[in-house]
């Protein structure tokens, strides 16, 4: 490899752990390039066989072959992937976050979504038609309606072929406010949820700055969300054979992120919300949702389509009294 191996602090936190991926099950994104975010760190263990894996640095590109026992860390924004492996490669990847980054504030890409949305104002279902209509592949709206436009954004992300989405933000006084978004191909289940990610991460960060709107907004993105996990995609994800320590840590960790979001007022809860979200998500994404989809392969397009349409819900209960405790950060197989 060009550059020279370098690891996080020793302070680094580590978010969770994928689950043990073998040749015969290796996720598709693993052999693209892609790269840890931000202040994030993967490391990459070989537990048998090879694995052939190309890095992509300011020298260009290069290739190493990584054999049984070793384990090499990958910086953030390095990109990398996987080539070749042979037939009794088995390996897993760790999620670390280097702490000299800690999470202060919600990543500045995702915060910038919702102040730099183009915002509009409609009061009928025509105009709604003609707001989409406008909408080009990879843009969005902020949408404010005086009326409640949910069946009608139902019916127009079924024809858009799944290439709409939206995110509801608040619905008061009959009306109806949203984030609408257009793509250029069909909206998957981790697309759109890592968006809804993002949403609440831009909720957030207007939360922060003491705007009462996006505190509202980030309490009922928040809670539609934790329905989506909860009430929608966890359940199908055990049914179908899912890893129930999994799904306990993350449940326990919407039960504190609903403790927090309460408490946002004190520094402290502030700072615990903002550390949780931040690895929470990341681990979401990264590790949970891809064996999600994996596992739900045969439902996946109806149960995308039924999240995606979902609109305005209240705060699930927290499941258990268990906020005092510190909650669990790495998923485990
Ligand atoms: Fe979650
Ligand atoms: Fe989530």
């Amino acid at each position: 490899m060009n550059s020279a191996p370098v690891e996080p602090s020793a302070s680094r936190r580590q978010l969770g752990r994928s689950r043990l991926y073998t040749a015969a099950d290796l996720p598709s994104r693993l052999l693209n390039w892609h790269a840890p975010r931000a202040n994030r760190w993967e490391r990459l263990c070989i537990e048998a066989g090879t694995l052939q894996v190309q890095w992509l640095d300011a020298d260009g590109v290069s290739e190493e072959s990584l054999q049984a026992g070793a384990a090499r860390w990958i910086a953030p924004g390095l990109r990398w992937q996987i080539v070749a492996f042979d037939e009794a490669a088995r390996f897993t990847l760790e999620i670390h976050a280097d702490e000299s980054t800690t999470a202060a504030a919600p990543l500045p890409l995702r915060a910038a979504l919702l102040d730099e949305a183009h915002c509009v104002a409609i009061g009928t279902v025509a105009e709604l038609a003609q707001v989409l209509d406008a909408l080009s592949a990879g843009a969005r709206s902020l949408v404010r309606a005086s009326f409640d436009f949910s069946a009608a954004m139902g019916e127009a992300i079924a024809r858009s072929k799944g290439r709409l989405c939206w995110h509801p933000l608040a619905g008061d006084g009959g009306g109806l406010t949203a984030l609408v978004a257009r793509a250029g191909q069909a909206i998957d289940l981790l697309e759109y949820l890592g968006r809804d990610h993002a949403v609440i991460e831009a909720a957030l960060a207007g939360a922060l700055r003491g705007d009462g709107e996006r505190m509202h907004w980030l309490r009922n993105s928040l809670a539609r969300h934790l329905v989506i996990e909860e009430a929608m995609l966890f359940p199908a994800y055990l049914a179908a054979g899912g890893n129930p320590g999994w799904v306990r840590g993350l449940c326990n960790e919407h039960n504190h992120l609903r403790h927090h979001l309460d408490r946002l007022d004190d520094p402290g809860s502030q700072r615990r919300f903002l550390l949780l979200l931040d690895g929470h998500d990341e681990k979401e994404e990264q590790i949970v949702y891809p064996d999600i989809v994996e596992r739900l392969a045969h439902t996946l397009a109806q149960d995308t389509r039924t999240i995606i349409e979902l609109g305005l819900v209240g705060m699930p209960p927290t499941a258990s009294d268990e906020a005092d405790v510190e909650p669990v950060t790495a998923p485990r197989d």
